[in-house]
């Protein structure tokens, strides 16, 4: 199943250091439109529920504390087949194994510290854009 949005995070490590502009110059130039955006700040308890998928593996308190320890930007991508473009902008989970010219190859520190998430299927595209934008603000 293929849908035209995805759901993208700019994670705190990367707003903390300025990389949200990069960032968002290279989701543009790769054809995605950005339709819903905003700077929030998740509770500890928003993350262990957006990463609820992962509870009970070794990285997930780490992630979990990660992800509330700043400000994120979280926003709906649009383009043809956006989850799997948006993974291949994204590069590979570590930074290490990235390509060149990916998000993450050019500003993920670690495995935990990737600059970037995106919906890894099709359902979670709508999971993770229901969890964080409202009806009205998804179709602006
Ligand atoms: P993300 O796309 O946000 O989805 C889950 C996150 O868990 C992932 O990116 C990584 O930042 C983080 N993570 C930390 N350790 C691991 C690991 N060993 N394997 C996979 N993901 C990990």
């Amino acid at each position: 199943m293929e849908t035209n949005f995805t759901l993208s995070i700019i994670k705190p490590n990367a707003v903390r250091t300025g990389k949200t502009g990069p960032i968002l110059s290279m989701i543009n130039e790769a054809g995605f439109e950005i339709s819903a955006m905003k700077m929030i700040r998740l509770t500890r308890s928003q993350a262990e529920r957006f990463y609820a998928v992962h509870a009970g593996k070794p990285f997930y308190e780490s992630l979990v504390d990660f992800m509330s320890s700043g400000p994120i930007v979280v926003m709906v991508l649009r383009k043809e087949n956006a989850v799997e473009q948006y993974r291949l902008l994204m590069g590979q989970t570590d930074p290490q194994k990235a390509a060149p010219g990916t998000i993450r190859h050019s500003f993920g520190v670690s495995v935990q510290m990737n600059a970037v998430h995106g919906s890894d299927s099709v359902e979670n595209a709508y999971r993770e854009t229901s969890f964080f934008f409202s009806e009205t603000e998804r179709y602006p």
